[in-house]
């Protein structure tokens, strides 16, 4: 299965079968119709594609600081623990040549472990990250960098 599956650069027309598979991942709408557009235009956003289901993204922009924020990684469930996430991880490190920083919540292993064998560092604890007392993005999150 996985070999069908092709990683590429999002087009603007991707945008909402994106954000359709961010809500279902996440269980809720963590961008409006108006983010992933932008994203892609501004910023860098990758995808993984199943003939014409996309499986798969990361989503990032650059920084004031010229780094790059990962603002979303995710993968279908049903294709996960195939290397389709480290796939788009390794597109987006290889095509940027600059840091990459992300929040990471510390309760959640897989994604913990993969920034772990990408190279990524832990350089503070941050409360309440997203200025949300409580719900999915409640609690403090872990910054990390992967130095370019
Ligand atoms: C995190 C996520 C994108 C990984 O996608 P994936 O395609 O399943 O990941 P991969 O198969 O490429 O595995 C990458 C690494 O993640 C870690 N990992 C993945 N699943 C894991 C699990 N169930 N338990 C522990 N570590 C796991 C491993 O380090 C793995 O590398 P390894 O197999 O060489 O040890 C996916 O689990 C997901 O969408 N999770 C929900 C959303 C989320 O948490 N996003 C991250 C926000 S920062």
């Amino acid at each position: 299965m996985v070999d069908n599956i092709k990683i590429r650069k999002a087009k603007i027309e991707d945008s909402q079968e994106i954000r359709n598979l961010e809500t279902k991942v996440w269980g809720e709408e963590c961008t409006n119709k108006y983010d992933i557009p932008m994203y892609i235009r501004f910023g860098y956003v990758y995808i993984a594609k199943e003939k014409d289901k996309i499986v798969g993204a990361i989503c990032g922009y650059k920084t004031k600081n010229n780094k790059i924020y990962v603002c979303d990684w995710f993968v279908d469930k049903k294709y996960r623990n195939k290397k389709i996430g480290i796939k788009l991880y390794k597109r987006l490190i290889s095509t940027v040549k600059l840091p990459i920083i992300t929040f990471l919540d510390p309760k959640r292993i897989p994604t913990m472990n993969a920034h772990k064998n990408l190279g990524f560092k832990v350089v503070k604890k941050v409360k309440n990250a997203y200025g949300l007392k409580k719900g999915l993005e409640g609690g403090y999150r872990l910054l990390v960098i992967k130095k370019s």
